[in-house]
C-alpha cells in the first residue's frame, strides 16, 4: 500500500491517529528518566507529535532530534513546546537522513513501515548510530495487520534481522507498557558494536558496484597483501561489514585499505 508522505499527512489531517498516546510512552519515559548525560545526541524517527522528544527536552536533554516524513505533527509539538529547537525538527525521509547519534528511540515507527523495509530499517539504524550507540524502544510482539499499519510481528521475526548488525540485541517482554498494549510489547535494546570502524562510503560504493557488475577487483589489504577476485556477496556479520569473493575467501572490510 501507499505509505507515502501524502498518506501520513492525510492521517494527521483527518485526525485518524489512533497510535497517538497524547503523552510520552511509559517505557520510553522510564528509559529517559534513568539517563544522566544531558548531552546525548538523540534521534526519534517517525516521531509524530513527539511527546517523548518534548519529555526529554523538558528534562534538560539539549540534543534531541526528531524526524518525520511530514511536518503536520510538528505543528502540535511546537505549540506545546515553543522552545524546542526548530533546527532539531527534521522533515524528511528517515532512510535519507544522515547523522551520528548516541541513542535512537523507537516508538511505533518500525510497525508503521512496509515490512519489506525492515532490513533497510536495521541497516539505517546501524549507520546512524555511532559505534557503541544504542537503539532502544518498544516493538510490538503481536500479529496486528499484514496489509496496513501497524504491521505486526514477533521476536522470532525480528531477531534474524537485528542480530547481524547488533549481535547483542535483546528484546524482553515489556513490563511497563500502557494498558492497551500490555503483554504485546517488547523492550528493544540494540547496541552497535564498538569494535568495528566502517569503511569510507566511497570505498564501500566501489565494492558494491564491483559486486553488481561482477567486475574483477584487486583488494589491497592493511597488512600489505593483495587479493583479486569477483565479489559474490557483501554482508554483515557480528556487527561488521564483510565481503565474500567467488573463490570463497571472506574479508572484513576494515582489513582492506583500497581497491582497483
Ligand atoms: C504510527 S505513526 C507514530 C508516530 C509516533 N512515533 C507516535 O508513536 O505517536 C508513524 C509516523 O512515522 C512517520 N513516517 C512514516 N514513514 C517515515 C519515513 N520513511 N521517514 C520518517 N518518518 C516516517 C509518519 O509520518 C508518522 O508520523
Amino acid at each position: 500500500m501507499d505509505l507515502s508522505r501524502a498518506f501520513w499527512e492525510q492521517r494527521y489531517g483527518d485526525n485518524e491517529t489512533g497510535w497517538d498516546l497524547g503523552g510520552p510512552s511509559t517505557p520510553l519515559r522510564a528509559y529517559i528518566d534513568q539517563l544522566t548525560d544531558r548531552e546525548l545526541r538523540m534521534l526519534i524517527p517517525g516521531a509524530g507529535r513527539a511527546y517523548e522528544a518534548e519529555y526529554a527536552h523538558r528534562a534538560g536533554f539539549r540534543n534531541v532530534h526528531v524526524i518525520d516524513l511530514t511536518d503536520a505533527p510538528f505543528v502540535d509539538l511546537k505549540a506545546r513546546c515553543p522552545d524546542f529547537p526548530s533546527d532539531h525538527l527534521i522533515v524528511g525521509d528517515f532512510f535519507a537522513h544522515e547523522g551520528s547519534y548516541d541513542v535512537i528511540l523507537e516508538q511505533t515507527f518500525f510497525c508503521a513501515l512496509d515490512p519489506a523495509l525492515r532490513d533497510r530499517y536495521v541497516r539505517k539504524m546501524w549507520e546512524l548510530l555511532r559505534p557503541g550507540g544504542k537503539l532502544v524502544g518498544v516493538l510490538f510482539n503481536d500479529a496486528l495487520f499484514a496489509d496496513h499499519p501497524p504491521f505486526g510481528g514477533f521476536k522470532a521475526d525480528y531477531e534474524p534481522l537485528l542480530k547481524p548488525y547488533f549481535p547483542a540485541v535483546s528484546m524482553e517482554p515489556c513490563h511497563n507498557s500502557i494498558a492497551p498494549r500490555a503483554g504485546r510489547e517488547l523492550w528493544l535494546h540494540a547496541q552497535r558494536p564498538l569494535s568495528y570502524s566502517p569503511v569510507a562510503c566511497a570505498l564501500y560504493d566501489r565494492f558494491e558496484a564491483a559486486a553488481v557488475t561482477r567486475r574483477p577487483i584487486k583488494l589491497s589489504m592493511i597488512d600489505g597483501g593483495t587479493v583479486e577476485g569477483i565479489i559474490d556477496d557483501l554482508f554483515i556479520r557480528d556487527g561488521a561489514d564483510w565481503l565474500r569473493l567467488k573463490s570463497g575467501g571472506e574479508y572484513r572490510l576494515d582489513a582492506i585499505s583500497g581497491a582497483e
